[in-house]
């Protein structure tokens, strides 16, 4: 029998489910953009994004996905023949690298592989051997999606202070804003990128650059900047359509302003440790099926791991095995092993991603893991027993 009713739940690392509230007020006749409350609408949503950073600084908008707000940062912050280091922890840091290098940047990676953290001690070495002044930015992520190991951004700040290195700091928060806890200003972060589509939990097509006073200087020294990419008139518009340097995302932003005044009403410390706990939750239930069997976290140390995705190794072919099930049987849908490839496993198919950004509560992590587990049984998959009832219990303490 395959799935054909019911509510559909989609559990993929973004984009995120969208709130009814959020598609609501999307759901309208296309409005005036020259003049009326959709100017007044994105004006307001600069300070309710920089709430959501914990940034005091700049916010430039574009009509773009994360591949283009990459484009964005780099465009404002770098020239072709430049130096720049990318902190590697996952797929996304050298998605981003790859970008960098198709301008002309030179790049270098330190790659500390797919299930840990940077170490700052890598880091150090790799500053003492270098020339002070020889990287223009450090570009890393605080999450990366594909292996869910999160990063501790301020270590790495103090690591350059100590170097006194001139490099702007460069932070990928694309899954991570408002799921995972991050502090612009206090982390000493210059650049951050962000897209609406995850903890934004808007329909992908809106994506942010945030910057402060450093890289706001630091541009004026490159030699040009495109003028679709370059973020001054988007801080600072004379007019609206400078905003998004011609037609605004009309129904995005009424989307936006929606899930800014949610995550405003939750409050962004609640909205989250709502994520830490459901996270816990997760991995409580992860810890247990692993008890028997392949099953494991990809990332080992919680301090490690991401509040907004999750990465399991199941082994063989069992992860796309069971996301079949999920998704033909049950109306689940998780996520595909991203960048995961093993000896043997070419397509990551031993790997699967929860997501759990954005709109997210307790009965849907349950139903999650509850469908999952009745998944992993009907695919014949081993593992531990209790795990439902150890997510349970995580989640007595909401
Ligand atoms: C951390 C991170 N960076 C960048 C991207 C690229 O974003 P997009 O697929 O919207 O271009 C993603 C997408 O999942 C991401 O998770």
């Amino acid at each position: 029998m395959t799935v054909s009713s019911g509510q559909t739940y989609l559990a993929i690392p973004g984009p995120s489910v969208i709130p009814e509230e959020v598609l609501r007020s999307m759901h309208r006749a296309a409005p005036n953009i020259y003049e009326g409350e959709l100017i007044e609408i994105t004006e307001s949503l600069i300070p309710d994004l920089n709430y959501v950073a914990r940034s005091s600084g700049y916010v430039a908008m574009y009509i773009a996905n994360g591949h283009g707000i990459w484009e964005a940062a780099l465009s404002n912050a770098v020239s072709a023949g430049d130096h720049i280091l990318v902190l590697a922890t996952g797929r996304f840091a050298h998605g981003w690298a790859e970008m960098a290098r198709k301008m002309g940047v030179s790049v270098d990676i330190l790659d500390f592989g797919k299930n840990r953290a940077v170490d700052v001690q890598v880091l150090n070495e790799k500053l003492n051997s270098e020339p002070k002044s020889k990287y223009k930015a450090i570009l890393m992520t605080h999450v990366d999606t594909a292996t869910s190991v999160k990063n501790d951004i301020a270590s790495v700040r103090k690591k350059l202070d100590e170097f006194e290195s001139s490099a702007l700091l460069a932070v990928d928060c694309i899954a991570s804003l408002a799921c995972d806890r991050f502090e612009m200003d206090d982390w000493g972060v210059d650049i951050m990128v962000a897209a609406c589509q995850k903890g934004l939990m808007v329909p992908p097509g809106i994506g942010f650059v945030f910057f402060n006073n450093r890289a706001k200087e630091r541009q004026k020294s490159l030699t040009s900047v495109s003028s679709y990419w370059d973020w001054e008139p988007r801080i600072n518009p004379k007019f609206y359509y400078e905003y998004f340097c011609g037609t605004a995302p009309t129904h995005h932003i009424y989307g936006l302003r929606t899930a800014l005044d949610m995550i405003k009403k939750e409050e962004i410390e609640n909205t989250w440790k709502r994520h830490e706990i459901l996270s816990q939750a997760i991995w409580a239930a992860i810890d247990k099926w692993s008890l028997d069997g392949d099953m494991s976290l990809n990332v080992k140390d919680p301090i490690e791991r991401s509040h907004a995705v999750t990465s399991i190794r199941l082994g063989g072919k069992n992860g796309t095995k069971l996301r079949q099930w999920l998704q033909t049987k049950s109306g689940l849908t998780i996520g595909i092993g991203l960048g995961m490839s093993e000896a043997g496993d070419p397509n990551g198919d031993g790997f699967v991603r929860f997501g759990h950004m954005g709109h997210v509560n307790a009965q849907m992590i349950m139903a999650l893991l509850g469908t999952v587990e009745t998944g992993l049984n009907a695919i014949g998959y081993k593992h531990g027993s209790g795990g439902l009832e150890a997510a349970g219990k995580v989640l007595s303490s909401i």
